[in-house]
């Protein structure tokens, strides 16, 4: 790999081969990957990228500008992004993973970029579009943000995201989480919620695609419950299903080994 790129970018691990390429979730950023890395098998390198506005990356308008189109936010956006990004580090052909948000980036790179994946993995995720009032509700907190300067509007969301089991014996998973939200800001914040608001429904993108799919969730996922991984796993033409015990909507911090064998799979697939 080699260069800069529009978006930040990690290299996780050096290695040999195909990239596994690692697209976060709300409000966060790629450092939530980073238990998964040391326990993938193989010698494919990894690397993750911050998606506009969040982590070290630069806002979801600037890089509108740099990509030369409006900025109107919407995840094929997100997912022109990452193209461009993994172009300009030389990388022509990746299997790229998704969190939640980073798998709705992941479904518009399928759409928009599908001659770039070599597989993809759904982690904690869904291909349907929000119902209207998820829709509004996410534009509210959109505005709220903008209108306090803080995420305290998003905080909520260190608990939600985890399952039931770490909510009670994990507190120190909350903490984390809180950090790691804490250190966004409420623009980028903001520009993710009307980016996912904006999403349509994917699943006739993922059914299109001939290539190897990994689907992974918590089996206590309270925001893309197993039904939502199912009918993804049902869609795809050739796909795995992985259901993390005893996790939530954060299976790569709270088990992030059946992740990691999951999307080492995927890669032995591609
Ligand atoms: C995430 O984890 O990325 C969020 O739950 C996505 C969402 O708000 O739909």
């Amino acid at each position: 790999m080699t260069g800069d790129g529009l978006l930040a970018h990690h290299r996780l691990r050096a290695g040999e081969g195909t990239p596994l390429v690692l697209l976060h979730g709300f409000p966060l950023d790629s450092r939530m990957w980073h238990d998964v890395v040391p326990l993938l098998p193989g010698t494919f390198p990894v690397l993750a990228l911050d998606l506009p506005g969040m982590g070290s990356s630069p806002s979801g308008h600037d890089v509108a500008v740099r990509l030369g189109v409006p900025d109107v936010p919407s995840v094929d956006l997100q997912a022109d992004a990452v193209a461009d990004t993994l172009a300009e580090l030389g990388v022509d052909r990746a299997v790229v993973a998704g969190l939640s948000m980073g798998g709705y980036t992941l479904l518009a790179l399928l759409e928009r970029h599908a001659w770039l994946l070599a597989g993809a993995g759904l982690v904690d995720t869904k291909a349907g579009a929000d119902t209207e009032a998820a829709r509004a509700n996410r534009l509210r907190v959109a505005d709220e943000v903008e209108r306090a300067g803080t995420v305290e509007e998003v905080l909520g969301m260190r608990r939600a995201v985890l399952g039931a089991t770490s909510r009670e014996q994990r507190p120190g998973l909350v903490d984390r989480l809180e950090g790691w939200i804490r250190d966004q800001g409420p623009a980028g914040v903001a520009w993710c919620q009307r980016a996912m608001a904006a999403r349509p429904d994917r699943l006739g993108a993922l059914r299109a695609y001939d290539g190897p799919v990994a689907v992974v969730v918590g089996d206590e996922d309270e925001l893309s419950p197993v039904a939502e991984a199912e009918a993804m796993h049902d869609a795809a033409r050739a796909a795995t299903l992985t259901v993390v015990r005893r996790a939530g909507h954060m299976t790569p911090i709270e088990n992030p080994e059946p992740v990691a064998a999951a999307l080492a799979g995927l890669v032995g697939r591609a």
